[in-house]
């Protein structure tokens, strides 16, 4: 599939969403926030909200699900219209299911990790998932530092997937920018979340491309 870029609309005006989406029409998803002040503390949307979204644009959504129980509303986001749905490892009761779960509905299914959750133990369930994500700060606010000590379990979970023979996407979220994204790419990173870094570019859509373009050029 290649390189990526899925830019976050956690850093952008909430009071003109659809006008912000239109500013990154070079985008290959939008990355959506879902958070739920329990799993993280913060709040953001929900599946209404999303929906607005999907009907107001052509670029494909990515949710992120930040929320305790995503075994009772991760489908709700395929039913808004999102064609990838991340849950998080931590908050899921019965990942497999889950999985499949999304996948039947027909979206994409992607499990998330947080910086201090190794992919060791869930190697097995790579074959059941059509993207990893793993967080490169703790979640729950944009503009955070880039955490380097993820960088090792990019790399890990890059040769498992080769190990397995899966063609699991890899996608990176938090502090990812024009400075930090060859890091990630080199390690195997091929999916690139990224707020503040375009929300607060003067042109969101160029810094898309020049993220793109350092991506490709250090994935090789
Ligand atoms: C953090 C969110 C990220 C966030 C990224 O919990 O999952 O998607 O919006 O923002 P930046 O790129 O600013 O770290
Ligand atoms: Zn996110």
């Amino acid at each position: 599939m290649g390189i990526q870029i899925t830019p976050s609309i956690l850093n952008a005006d909430f009071a003109a969403l659809g006008a912000e989406v239109a500013r990154i029409g070079s985008a290959d998803w939008v990355h959506m926030d879902v958070m739920d002040d329990h799993f993280v503390p913060n709040l953001t949307f929900g599946p209404t909200m999303v929906e607005a979204i999907a009907r107001s644009t052509d670029i494909p959504l990515d949710a992120h699900l930040m929320i305790a129980d995503p075994d009772r509303r991760a489908l709700d986001y395929v039913d808004a219209g999102c064609g990838s749905v991340t849950f998080h490892v931590e908050a899921a009761k019965a990942p497999i299911r889950l999985a499949r779960e999304i996948r039947k509905a027909g979206a994409r299914a992607s499990m998330a990790l947080k910086p201090a959750t190794p992919i060791e133990p869930y190697e097995e369930l790579l074959p059941e998932l059509d993207m990893l994500l793993i967080m490169t700060v703790e979640p729950g606010f944009g503009g955070q530092k880039f955490l380097d000590l993820c960088l090792p379990k990019i790399r890990t979970a890059r040769r498992l997937m080769a190990k397995h023979g899966v063609e699991t996407w890899l996608q990176v979220d938090g502090g990812i920018s024009l400075e930090t994204i060859e890091r990630c790419a080199e390690a195997g990173a091929d999916v690139f979340v990224a707020g503040s870094a375009v929300y607060s570019a003067d042109d969101p859509d160029r810094m898309v491309a020049q993220l793109r373009a350092k991506a490709e050029a250090a994935s090789g």
